[in-house]
């Protein structure tokens, strides 16, 4: 029983992909995740220069969910071009997860990485920083423009990152289509807070943070499961995935892969191929051939 899958030009071994912000800032991580079972992994967040990120703590962890508020800490386009050389070396099916302040730095970017990955993830949504780059992915006309100007400069498939906690996700996932999206990432973390009591003040340096983990599934889900009644080019769901039922009910919902981060922290490696071996036995069990064939079925009526 196979299950690959295939995302415009995109061919993957399976549907499963490391989501951008764990273990992606370097070739040996990379790769111990891509030979752990996944069938894509997407670096940490790449900028032009070298950033530092944020001061500790940086995460809290709810019990229900993380948040997390990083800062877009990477080593810099140099850096990460020297590790995915490595990566690449290895045959990994890598994506490169970028972010900018502008549509001449994402052009920039896309520019140098394109012969060092398989596709990149444009990330318009984090909610830890506040910069127009990152403010772009709620703003449909922004996210049409970014994609179509990077789509232009890049050789391989551009894929877009969006936000959940938006008006219209509808909108903005159309807006990556026009604008030349292979595919669309349904969703970055939601932005949320955390105050000490005590000290009475927000307990992140950020202030802001992302949340993920089992608090964002539902939300995600929605995204996607409304996002694929308008769009053509395929949705890759992310957001609280810890099982094979979590990853079928996205792909039901519309996905055609899923993007797994928060619960590697539990669940350690492994997750990637346990959830590959429960979708291969739910597919045999109900006599299904191929992902492809469950994608979107719960909008049947
Ligand atoms: C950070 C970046 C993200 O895209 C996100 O979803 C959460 C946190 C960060 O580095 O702060």
């Amino acid at each position: 029983m196979s299950i690959n899958i295939s995302l415009g030009t995109l061919a993957l071994r399976n549907p499963t992909i490391l989501a951008s912000g764990v273990l992606g800032t370097t070739a040996s991580s990379l790769i111990r995740v891509y030979k752990s079972g996944a069938g894509a992994v997407v670096s940490k967040s790449i900028s032009i220069k070298p950033n530092e990120g944020y001061k500790t703590p940086v995460i809290v962890d709810l019990g229900y969910g993380y948040i997390n508020s990083m800062g877009l800490p990477n080593p810099g386009l140099d850096e990460m071009i020297a590790e995915f050389k490595i990566v690449k070396s290895r045959k990994v099916k890598l994506f490169g997860s970028i972010f900018a302040s502008d549509i001449d730095e994402f052009k920039y970017l896309a520019s140098k990485l394109t012969d060092y990955v398989d596709a990149l993830e444009l990330n318009l949504s984090c909610p830890t920083k506040i910069d127009v780059g990152l403010e772009m992915g709620k703003i449909p006309w922004m996210v049409e423009e970014v994609t179509r100007e990077v789509c232009n400069t890049s050789k391989v498939p551009i894929i877009v990152k969006l936000p959940p906690l938006v008006t219209l996700i509808n909108d903005l996932a159309l807006a990556a289509e026009d604008g030349g999206a292979s595919a669309v990432t349904l969703t970055n973390t939601a932005k949320a807070m955390k105050i000490d009591v005590f000290s009475k003040k927000p307990i992140l340096q950020g202030v802001y943070g992302g949340l993920s983990g089992k608090a964002l599934k539902p939300i995600s889900l929605a995204c996607v499961f409304e996002a694929y009644k308008v769009l053509s080019i395929p949705i890759i769901g992310c957001g609280g995935i810890y099982s094979w039922e979590d990853a079928l009910e996205y792909i039901l919902a519309g996905a055609k892969a899923i993007q797994i981060g928060s619960a590697i922290a539990t669940e350690g490696l492994g997750i990637f191929k346990k959830i590959c071996f429960g979708i291969k036995k739910y597919l045999k069990e109900n006599s299904i051939n191929k992902i492809d064939d469950l994608v979107g079925i719960a909008h049947r009526r």
